[in-house]
Parts: C-alpha cells; sequence; structure tokens
C-alpha cells in the first residue's frame, strides 16, 4: 500500500521552530487537508515530504520506502509530485511546454538528448499534456503563452504539470488561494476528480475551509508546528481547541 507514513517530525530553522514533533499518516486514496493558521508549519512539512527540508528528527516512510534518505527527484520517481503555494510557472513558454516540464522525469529517463530531438518522443508528450488539460477542462489554452494568463489558468497549469507524471501520491500548497468563489468550487471538483478518476491520493493545504470540510476524508490541525487535532471534518470542526485557535466563527460555515 502506498500510505505516506511520518512520525515525530521536528524541523528548525536555527531558532525557529516549524514542525514540534508531527506524526500522522496519509492513506492511499484518501483526500487528507492539513490546515492551520500562518506560519503553522504547513509548507514545510511538504518540503519534507518532497525533499527540499530535511528534518533535524522524526521519520517519512511512503509505500515502505524511506524518504528522507532521497533526493527530491528521487521522490518525485518514487510517484509524489506537488504544486507549489507561489505558483512557478515559466512566463516565455507555452502552458504545454510549461506543464511537459513536470514530465520530463518519467518518460524516458535514460535519453533525455532523446526526447529533444526526435518527433516521436514528443508526440507522445504532447498527448500526455492534452489529455491532463482535457483532464481539467483547458483543452483550448495549450499553444498559448504563459505570461498574461489569468490567474486560474496559472493555477490550472501548476496543477497539470504535478499530474502529467502520473504521481501515486499529489501535495497541493492553497491551491484555491487567490481564487473567486467559481474557481473554488471548480478546485473543489478538480481534487475529487484527481482522487476519484485517476486514482492519486491528494494530501492538501488550503485556507478555505469551506473547501476543506467539502472535500476532505481526514484533516489534521496545526497550530505552531504541533497537532492540534486530526479526525474527520466533523469531529475536527467541532474541536474545542480548534475553534479556538484556528476555526473561529468560519467552524459554522
Ligand atoms: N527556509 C526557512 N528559513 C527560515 N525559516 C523558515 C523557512 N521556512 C519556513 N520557515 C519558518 O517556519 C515557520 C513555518 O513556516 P511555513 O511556511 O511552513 O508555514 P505555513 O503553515 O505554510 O504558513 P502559510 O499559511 O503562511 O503558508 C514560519 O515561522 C516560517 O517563517
Ligand atoms: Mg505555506
Amino acid at each position: 500500500m502506498a500510505d505516506l507514513q511520518i512520525k515525530n517530525l521536528h524541523m528548525h530553522f536555527s531558532g525557529v521552530v516549524a514542525l514540534n514533533g508531527v506524526s500522522f499518516d496519509v492513506k492511499e486514496g484518501e483526500i487528507f487537508s492539513l490546515i492551520g493558521p500562518n506560519g503553522s508549519g504547513k509548507s514545510t512539512l511538504f518540503n519534507c515530504v518532497n525533499g527540499f527540508n530535511k528534518p533535524q528528527d522524526g521519520s517519512i516512510f511512503f509505500g515502505g520506502e524511506n524518504l528522507l534518505k532521497k533526493q527530491p527527484h528521487q521522490i518525485l520517481n518514487k510517484g509524489i509530485s506537488r504544486t507549489f503555494q507561489n505558483i512557478q510557472n515559466v512566463p516565455y513558454m507555452t502552458i504545454l511546454d510549461n506543464i511537459l516540464l513536470g514530465a520530463h522525469h518519467r518518460i524516458d529517463n535514460k535519453s533525455t538528448m532523446k526526447r529533444l530531438f526526435t518527433k516521436e518522443q514528443r508526440f507522445v508528450e504532447e498527448s500526455m499534456g492534452l489529455e491532463i488539460l482535457d483532464f481539467l477542462g483547458i483543452v483550448n489554452y495549450e499553444q498559448k503563452y504563459m505570461i498574461g494568463q489569468p490567474y486560474g489558468i496559472q493555477k490550472l497549469t501548476e496543477i497539470a504539470r504535478a499530474l502529467i507524471g502520473k504521481p501515486k501520491l499529489v501535495l497541493m500548497d492553497e491551491p484555491a488561494a487567490g481564487m473567486n468563489d467559481q474557481e473554488t468550487q471548480e478546485i473543489a471538483k478538480i481534487i475529487t476528480e484527481i482522487r476519484d478518476d485517476l486514482g492519486i491520493t491528494v494530501l492538501v493545504v488550503e485556507h478555505d475551509m469551506s473547501l476543506v470540510m467539502s472535500i476532505s476524508d481526514r484533516i489534521c490541525v496545526l497550530d505552531s508546528g504541533n497537532i492540534l487535532a486530526i479526525g474527520e471534518p466533523e469531529e475536527v470542526k467541532n474541536h474545542p481547541d480548534v475553534i479556538k485557535a484556528f476555526l473561529g466563527d468560519s467552524a459554522d460555515a
């Protein structure tokens, strides 16, 4: 089973404690949300899972393999991709080429140059890109340049790049940030379809509580690097410590 198992994770940056003994499991096939106030350690946890940060203590296993012994590209090869809180698109490339940046690790590991020069390889890659664009409902955008595209399209491109490598687990850092209500609903639908139709486990960080409550199987609440609560949406929503520290009035949403 490709479960993600995080145990007793400690990560500090000099004197700043970002994660203070965080433990939880994400089961294969779950939509699992990580929530908490600004600076509570959510993105740091993502960075630990995908290998950008090396925690001082604790363990992270995925499908039985120790991720802390691996580099970010090896973790991607094991089937964990991610999106970023701050969009990481390349402005002067087409949307399709931006998406294909996420495919390079899996298509033809042994002959990178071949990919650049053969039409066949390009065709295979483009077909995969178009499939994902179709899945996300933006198939007419493939030849448009990234620069100047609406924010919603930029966010979808970021998601498409994470999906094209056919990951087993995708980490999504604030996919609905900056989106209007309609776009947020569209993101909720897409996340559900990523799990239901593509069979990908989703670990998502989000501040939009109605989105989190509507899509999550389970939710983990972080506060200053500590876990306040883990459980199903109703349990978490009604947890007194959570209401006090984070949800406030929006717990009734
Ligand atoms: N590379 C770094 N160097 C120093 N401090 C860092 C670094 N990365 C994160 N931190 C600190 O660790 C703490 C947790 O940050 P993190 O970005 O994980 O929070 P977050 O929960 O993702 O917040 P937000 O909701 O604002 O994105 C913060 O105090 C932050 O300033
Ligand atoms: Mg963050």
